[in-house]
Parts: C-alpha cells; sequence; structure tokens
C-alpha cells in the first residue's frame, strides 16, 4: 500500500479518491486552508491551515504511516500526494494550485497523477507530472499536457491540442482540434471550444461557453459566441 494524501478536503477530493485508491495509494490525511471545513469522509482526519501541515508532517505522519502500511515503517519512506483543489475566480497570491504544489514539493512529497481508470489515452500523448484525470473522458492523438493539470470527467480533448501548467477543465468540456489553453486557465463545464483557438494564460471561461475566437489572458469571458465580460483581477 501507498500512504498518500490530499490537499484541498472538497468535491475534488471526493471525486480523486476511489481514483486513487484503484492505483494501490491509501488516503492518509486531508489539508485545506479553507477555516471551518469538515473532512468530507469519516475515516479520514482533516488537517486546517499551514500550523498543522507542519505538525503533520513532524509528528503525526509515521502514525499514518504505520496505519496505512504496518508496524515498519519509518519516516524515510516515501510520501505521495495530490493537489485536490481546483481553479476558481483568482484566489489570493499564494493560495492556488500552483503554490500548494510548490509547498507540497518542498517538504519532498511526491506528487502524483491520477487517471480513472476508464479514461482513453491515446498512445501518443505527452504527459507531465501530477495530472488528474476524471472518468468518461478521452484524449485523443499528439496532445501536450504539462503539469499539475486537472481534467475532469467527460471531456473530450481532439487532436495535437496543447494544454499548459496549472490549467482547470471541468466536466464535460470539449476540446476541438489544435485547441491551445496557456496557463492556469479555467474552462467551466459543457464548453466547447472551436479548432486551433488559444485561451490565454489566467483567463476563466464560464460554464455553457462556445468559444469561436482566440481569447486574451486574464478576462473572464463567457457565452455563445463567447465574449469579454471583465478583467480577472
Ligand atoms: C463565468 C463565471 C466564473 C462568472 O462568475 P461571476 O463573475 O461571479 O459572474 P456572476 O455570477 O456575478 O454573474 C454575472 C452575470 O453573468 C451571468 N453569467 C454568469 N456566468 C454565466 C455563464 N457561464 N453563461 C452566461 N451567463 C453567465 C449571470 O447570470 C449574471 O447575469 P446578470 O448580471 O444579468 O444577473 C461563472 O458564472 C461560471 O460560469 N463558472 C463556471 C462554473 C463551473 O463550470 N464550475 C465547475 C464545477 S465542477
Amino acid at each position: 500500500m501507498k500512504p498518500i494524501i490530499f490537499y484541498g478536503a472538497t468535491g475534488q477530493a471526493k471525486i480523486m479518491r476511489p481514483i486513487a485508491e484503484a492505483q494501490g495509494y491509501t488516503l492518509v490525511a486531508l489539508f485545506d486552508d479553507s477555516p471551518g471545513l469538515k473532512s468530507p469522509f469519516g475515516d479520514v482526519n482533516l488537517y486546517l491551515g499551514n500550523q498543522l501541515f507542519n505538525f503533520w508532517l513532524k509528528i503525526e505522519r509515521l502514525g499514518a504511516y504505520r496505519l496505512a502500511k504496518g508496524e515498519n515503517t519509518n519516516l524515510n519512506d516515501p510520501i505521495y500526494g495530490c493537489v485536490t483543489v481546483g481553479n476558481s475566480i483568482r484566489s489570493e497570491p499564494g493560495s492556488g494550485r500552483a503554490a500548494i504544489v510548490k509547498k507540497l514539493s518542498d517538504v519532498g512529497i511526491i506528487l502524483v497523477s491520477l487517471y480513472h481508470q476508464n479514461a482513453e489515452i491515446y498512445s501518443d500523448v505527452t504527459m507531465g507530472d501530477h495530472i488528474q484525470i476524471g472518468s468518461h473522458t478521452t484524449i485523443g492523438a499528439n496532445v501536450d499536457i504539462k503539469n499539475n493539470v486537472i481534467i475532469n470527467s467527460h471531456v473530450n480533448i481532439e487532436h495535437d491540442c496543447v494544454i499548459h501548467n496549472d490549467v482547470e477543465l471541468a466536466p464535460s468540456v470539449t476540446l476541438c482540434g489544435g485547441v491551445y489553453i496557456k496557463e492556469s486557465v479555467w474552462v467551466g463545464v459543457g464548453s466547447v471550444i472551436l479548432p486551433k483557438v488559444t485561451i490565454g494564460a489566467n483567463s476563466i471561461i464560464g460554464a455553457g461557453s462556445v468559444v469561436t475566437r482566440d481569447v486574451p489572458g486574464d478576462i473572464v469571458a463567457y457565452g455563445n459566441p463567447c465574449i469579454f465580460r471583465r478583467k480577472n483581477d
């Protein structure tokens, strides 16, 4: 058994737990920075905030390992992790997924990719590190996915798309062929992005949009056709 922690204790954690378990991981702890959250799982403790994260690393980690792996366990064993925090309307500086990835990597946690077993991924797809892929998602020929990307369930990514670091695609998004998605973009549920369109870094595409033209960075856009609505600041 391989012990894993999730940082982010809301919907994405619920989605990823069975996927992690199917890959042989055992969820041993959850972390989150949002005050007042409760653990979504009766059998896994949730630790809120930075101080508790540091406490857990020093004190409780060994106990969690022993629960997951038996008594012959020591603090040098690898610890795996996944940042189950989605993109959102801009988060505070230092609190988004990219910042949490850095925080966990800095203390030696090995961030892993978790793929639902029924996702269909073409053999020539290029994948970076720490990618989450939900159920019934198809990733087509010659797609290039960088690091720390969340691709939810029922997403359809056609041939030759490029998806940069820290992007999230919500459920049922369709990317037509040759779409180029830059860093930290969030594409809302059910949106369709037409062939060869580029979405600029840090932009949000609202749910149900049909994106017919390139979208600049740092904006919120939605609708059919998808148009500029406001700056994302
Ligand atoms: C685009 C989005 C981020 C905008 O959020 P926001 O800036 O807080 O916008 P508001 O909720 O203040 O809405 C502003 C107006 O835009 C409209 N609007 C918001 N999102 C819209 C969308 N996706 N399509 C069409 N109209 C939309 C609202 O009805 C409202 O209209 P009104 O001024 O006539 O009342 C959000 O609506 C959205 O689509 N989020 C994606 C949700 C999603 O896919 N989540 C993933 C779940 S797994």
